[in-house]
């Protein structure tokens, strides 16, 4: 799960002429673990009701892509929490602008989150979920920064550990942009 470094494609018009440092994950890397995710999950729910539920709006690329790799029932819903606005580095304060509709108690929740750096919005969030008496609650990340952060939860299912750069793509953004990116890039 470490990181890949291939040839950045310069004249992707996608970045709009920003300077990128270098790909970190490509569409093929990202896939193949996406996959893998997909059969780790499948086997670690044999039984009851799964609620996929995505943290808006950088998990929506990976889990639309994940949810189509799970080979068993399941139900999606979404949740919106912000800690960055327009800045590259985290505020510190989460707000939870939407609570998903259906209920979590009794169900197995599997939150799925981009990217964690701090570690405050997932810590947080758990908080809240928790409190609905879900039957479990564990957390899929994409990206792990792995620093010393304040993270008092197990990430049960990591797609990749991530250089402690500011990376943009795949549902990640920078002040919106680059969602669309297919790929991961680091932003100089
Ligand atoms: P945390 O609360 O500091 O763990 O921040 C997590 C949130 O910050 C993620 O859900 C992302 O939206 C955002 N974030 C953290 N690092 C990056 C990054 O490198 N690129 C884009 N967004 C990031
Ligand atoms: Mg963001």
């Amino acid at each position: 799960m470490t990181c890949t470094s291939v040839t950045v494609s310069q004249a992707d018009p996608r970045l709009d002429g920003r300077a990128v440092d270098r790909v970190l994950f490509d569409e093929r890397t990202i896939a193949r673990r996406v996959a893998e995710l997909g059969t780790e999950i499948t086997g670690a729910y044999p039984e009851g009701d799964l609620l996929v539920l995505g943290l808006l709006k950088g998990s929506f690329i990976f889990l639309s892509d994940l949810v189509r790799q799970v080979r068993r029932p399941l139900q999606v819903d979404f949740i919106v929490a912000s800690s960055y606005g327009d800045a590259t580095a985290s505020s510190g304060t989460v707000n939870l602008a939407y609570d998903p509709e259906t209920r979590l108690e009794g169900k197995n929740i599997l939150l799925v989150e981009d990217i964690i750096d701090t570690g405050r919005t997932i810590n947080r969030l758990m908080g809240l979920l928790a409190a609905r008496k879900p039957r479990s609650l564990e957390i899929c990340a994409l990206l792990d920064k792995k620093l010393e952060n304040e993270l008092r939860h197990t990430v049960r299912f990591l797609g990749f550990e991530c250089p402690n750069e500011f990376v943009v793509g795949y549902g990640l953004d920078h002040a919106e942009n680059f969602r669309h990116v297919p790929y991961i890039v680091s932003l100089k």
